[in-house]
Parts: C-alpha cells; structure tokens; sequence
C-alpha cells in the first residue's frame, strides 16, 4: 500500500508535490488541534510539520497505535516536537537544519543594523511626515564586537557575514574545539568574556533545560553597558522581564527579538520600550529557506518510508 503522509501545518507546494511523485497518498489539514491531531494521525505513516503543529506525547502515541512512523520537522527547531516520547516509541524524528539558516543569519545582520541606526524609528517618523534626522545619529557595525553564543549552521553564516562588515567575531560553543571555532572564523572566547566584550550579542542556540533563561538579570548584569542584545534563535533563551528592566534602566543599548516566550507575545511590556524592535517569528520566513525546507523535509520521508511500506 502507498505511504500515507499528513501535512498539519502549511508548507511549500513542493513538499506535496515530491511526495506525491513518489507514490505517497498526501492530506493537507492545518490548523488541527493536539486533540483533533491525535483522533486522526494513527491513519498515516508520516507526519510532516512546521512550528505551528505541536506534537506531544499523546499525539505520538496515538500515532503509535496506528501506522505512524515518521514525524518531519520543515525547520530546524524541534521544540514543537516531543522528541523523548517519539524515542521511547520508536519513532523516527527528522529535521532540516541549515537549510533555512541562510534567512535567519540574514535577519540576525539586519536587525543589528536597525538596532544601530535606529531606523525603526527612521522609517516610522518620515512615514509621519517628520523630518527626525537629531535624533537619529548612530552607531556604526564596523569594528565593533559581535558575540555569537553558538556557532551552529545560523551561527557561522552570521559570522561570516559580521566578518564581511569588519566586524571582530567572537563566539562560544560548547560543543566545538576552539580550533574548529577559529577556522569558523570567529575567536574562540568562553561566556564570561563574550559578556563583558561585546557590543552586540546574539543569540543561536536551541531551547533546552540548560538554555532557558541564558540571559538572566544575573547575566544581562555583565553585558557591556550600551549593548546590544539580538534572539532570532528561540524564546526562553532571554528572560523578557529582566530584559524589560535592562533596557529601560539604559543599561543595555537596544534589543531585538525575532522570537518569544510566547508567541504571538501580547502585550508583552517589552513592545512598549522606545529602544525594542521586534519581528515576528521570521527568521526562515524566506521564499529560498521555505522552499529548501521543504524539499528536503519530502525527500526525507520518501527515504525512509520508501522502504518501510
Ligand atoms: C526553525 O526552527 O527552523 C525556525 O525557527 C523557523 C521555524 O520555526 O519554522
């Protein structure tokens, strides 16, 4: 019998198409609640989502009771995903990462110029009819600090990036040799220095028990006074109220988050701060990182279900 495979979130044309090329019967259904999700997915082999669809425990379980195999994640983020129940089930998690790393890396350079030249504010008041040029007197990139914590796929296409604007690339990960850090092209540096040196720090690492709250009060506390602090990695990483406190004691420079605790944030008071800009969830929201995803998130599952069925 043919694959049977259910997109739950949106996803490129190409993804279904692939799949159906080679012989899988494809269901398009977005919007599915956990509940309404674990009713119908023992029906299917494969299980194909982005970040809207959350995957827990139940859901992987249900799937278990029926033919589910596969979950694919179109992304990198497997946060969505409980992973440590699809384990102890059996099932098989897949990802892409890097191939959307290209837009976030390109969000992440972007949202350091905007913060350094303040042109939320630039755009905003011309689209008013002020002519503000008093207040709009920046600061430039060029031989400045940007601290990467994580040097991961996003990681290092930020550094490369930050290296073609002049900029001194410092980075720590954990996971890497220092020597495997440098030929990244970045300098290796252990956190406490990345905290006390920069003048921007961004952000590039999953959400985990050991991630959460990395920026803390306690950490944002040695950051270098005027910095600037960047996140298009994943929410939970920055704690948004001590946040909330550096920027609008003037410790910190400015912020930008392209992720929340919760997203969409509400009325988070973060928004409220002349010195935050923000975006929502955007980071792979480009044409080329879609459309690689979801190629790739296809030919994994035609892999793997290829030969299982
Ligand atoms: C990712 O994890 O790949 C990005 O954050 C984008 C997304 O959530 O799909």
């Amino acid at each position: 019998m043919a694959p049977s495979v259910l997109l739950s979130d949106k996803i490129e044309s190409v993804c279904p198409d692939l799949l159906k090329k080679a012989g899988f019967s494809v269901t398009e259904k977005s919007g599915l609640s956990p509940e309404a999700l674990a009713q119908e997915i023992g029906l299917y082999d494969g299980l194909v989502v982005r970040s809207a669809t959350t995957v827990t425990r139940e859901v992987l379980a249900a799937g278990k009771k029926g033919s589910l195999k596969i979950v694919g994640r179109a992304g990198a983020g497997l946060d969505n995903i409980d992973v440590a129940a699809a384990q102890e089930l059996g099932i098989k998690v897949v990802n892409t990462p890097g191939l959307n790393a290209n837009a976030v890396a390109e969000l992440t350079v972007a949202l350091a110029i905007v913060l350094s030249r303040k042109l939320w504010v630039a755009f905003s008041s011309i689209k008013e009819g002020r002519w503000e040029k008093k207040g709009l007197v920046g600061t430039e990139l060029s031989g400045k600090v940007i601290g990467l914590v994580g040097l991961g796929y996003v990681g290092r296409l930020v550094a490369k990036k930050a290296k073609g604007l002049d900029m001194s690339v410092w980075a720590y990960d954990p996971f890497l040799k220092p020597e495997d850090i440098a030929k990244a092209g970045a300098e290796p540096k252990s956190l406490a220095e990345i905290w006390a040196g920069s003048d921007y720090i961004s952000l590039h690492l999953p959400k985990t028990p050991d991630t959460l709250n990395l920026l803390s009060a306690e950490t944002i506390a040695k950051l270098k006074k005027g910095a600037f602090v960047i996140n298009c990695a994943r929410g939970g990483l920055v704690d948004e109220k001590a946040l909330h406190e550096a920027l609008a004691s003037g410790h910190l420079g400015g912020a930008a988050l392209d992720v929340f605790d919760q997203e969409p944030p509400g009325a988070s008071p973060l928004l409220a701060l002349p010195n935050f800009v923000a975006t929502p969830h955007v980071g792979a929201s480009s044409l080329e990182a879609q459309l690689n995803v979801a190629e790739e998130v296809a030919r994994l599952l035609v892999d793997f279900l290829g030969s299982k069925v």
